[in-house]
């Protein structure tokens, strides 16, 4: 026998735990490090217009799609498309890519941990630069700890999904996303008394050419689908537990705000720290493991604020974990009817399992140095780029044509104006949505493919 299907106590428990997914590791930890990467304002700019020209739409086609069939990905392709239609490919590919991401990502998930029992413990205590430095190397390199911070990562994410929607994500959502939120503006008051805060805003906020290239714009554009957890059925799941009378368009409008504000607030809180320590904007994946450790271990309250700036890194690591594994988890439930716990429990192993290499990736051993010899890449960046740069924006371009042209006009207008005031927008969204997000999402495809490259336009210095 099935169980009844969840929902979300109120509106409210959706926009947090929906935004609970979309703030997480991609928000604290990825946006500062590529607007580093990518020299600053221009970037942020672009990614802003990706934003709303690409994500927004998608965003609200997802839930829409979701709250229509009050079903998961790939039931809810069956349910509109025919059980045969090769459109319900896309639902399977979105419960591939929820497989592939939480693996690497419960792995970085996992050093969050690590660094909160070392800022406990005091290890990061008046260290030198050097050696923070070498600690992070260290960590991310010693497979035990890894291993088994990935292991613990993905047993609290899978103990609250089997929880279930409302008494496991929801209350859990409900919990963390308001913490977050005041200790992220606990560190941001911090930061704004520091003499790098000034430059940090210039970094942030002026638009310079130096440092921007083309690919910036593919970068912005895949930041923006993984950042708002987008092209892969996460907020189509999320929005199937919603009320067929809750209004689609203000409730995106917020999570898309709550993600992007917390975005633009972390990347506040992380550059005035780095730039008054001389430290490079420019940091990659270690930027917070490296930068924030070496600034804070030589503060009076830095143990502290280094304690509260973890905390709140795995709080939003694990909304978004929740979010992933309940894509697996609701989908195999909705599909054959099995049980959310055993579910919950089976996949989580599976994804544990597959994330082995991820953690394993950081050494001199095969999955990283060995497998960087051979495809020049670890085994964990093939798995980010494949699933983040590729099957995100595929899947996001494929939602946004199913809701575009097939279909129906009068049920996709019905559906996108019940229960909001805001059906005014609805023109203009299905214009993006027809038009706007495909040709966006091709063209980054094509680019990735490097046909563009080879017709000249522009180059890509991978
Ligand atoms: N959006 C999350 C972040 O920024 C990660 C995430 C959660 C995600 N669920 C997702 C990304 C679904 C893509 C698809 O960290």
């Amino acid at each position: 026998m099935s169980e009844k299907r969840g929902n979300w106590a109120s509106k409210l428990g959706f926009i947090l735990a929906a935004a609970g997914s979309a703030v997480g590791l991609g928000n604290i930890w990825k946006f500062p490090y590529v607007t580093g990467r990518n020299g600053g304002g221009l970037f942020v700019m672009v990614y802003l217009v990706c934003v709303v020209l690409v994500g927004l739409p998608i965003m609200m086609a997802e839930v829409l799609l979701g709250r229509a069939t009050q079903a998961s990905p790939v039931v809810a392709f069956r349910k509109l498309a025919g059980g045969r239609s090769p459109w319900v490919a896309t639902g399977w590919m979105g419960v591939a890519a929820g497989f592939m991401i939480l693996s690497f990502y419960s792995v970085v998930a996992g050093w969050t941990l690590m660094y909160i029992y070392l800022s406990l413990t005091g290890e990061l205590v008046a260290k030198s630069a050097d050696d923070i430095n070498n600690l992070f190397g260290a960590l991310v390199s010693n497979p035990g700890a890894s291993l088994g911070c990935h292991a613990m990562f993905m047993a609290v994410t899978v103990a609250v999904v089997a929880g279930g929607v409302q008494t496991g994500i929801e209350r859990t959502a409900r919990v963390l996303m308001p913490a977050l939120l005041i200790s992220l503006l606990l560190l941001l008051g911090y930061s704004m008394t520091l003499d790098g805060f000034g430059a940090a805003m210039t970094f942030i906020f002026s638009p310079r050419v130096d440092n921007f290239s083309a690919v910036a714009v593919l970068e912005a554009m895949g930041q923006a689908f993984f950042s708002l957890s987008l092209g892969m059925g996460a907020m189509l799941t999320y929005g199937s537990y919603l009320d067929r009378d809750t209004g689609i368009v203000k409730a995106s409008l917020w999570v898309a705000l709550l993600d992007t504000a917390i975005a633009i607030i972390s990347g506040s809180v992380i550059f005035p720290i780095v730039f008054s320590n001389n430290l490079p904007a420019a940091g990659g994946k270690g930027l917070v493991f490296k930068s924030l450790p070496i600034a804070f271990s030589n503060l009076p309250a830095g143990q502290f604020l280094s304690v509260v700036f973890f905390t709140l890194l795995a709080f939003a690591a694990l909304t978004s974990t929740i979010s992933l594994q309940e894509v697996v988890t609701s989908s195999f439930i909705d599909l054959y009817g099995w049980g959310r716990r055993k579910v919950a429990l089976a996949s989580g192993l599976v994804i544990f399992l597959v994330g082995v290499p991820s953690a394993l990736s950081f050494g001199d051993g095969f999955f990283g140095k060995g497998l960087t010899g051979l495809t020049g890449r670890s085994f964990f960046d093939n798995m980010e780029n494949l699933s983040s740069n590729w099957m995100l924006p595929l899947g996001g371009m494929i939602i946004a044509l199913f809701v575009g042209w097939r279909v129906k006009e009068d049920e996709r207008f019905e559906e996108f104006t019940r229960g909001t005031p805001w059906g005014g927008v609805y023109t203009a969204w299905l214009t993006l949505v027809r038009y706007v997000v495909p040709l966006g999402v091709a063209l980054v495809l094509l680019y990735q493919v490097g046909i563009l490259e080879m017709l000249g336009v522009g180059t890509i210095n991978k």
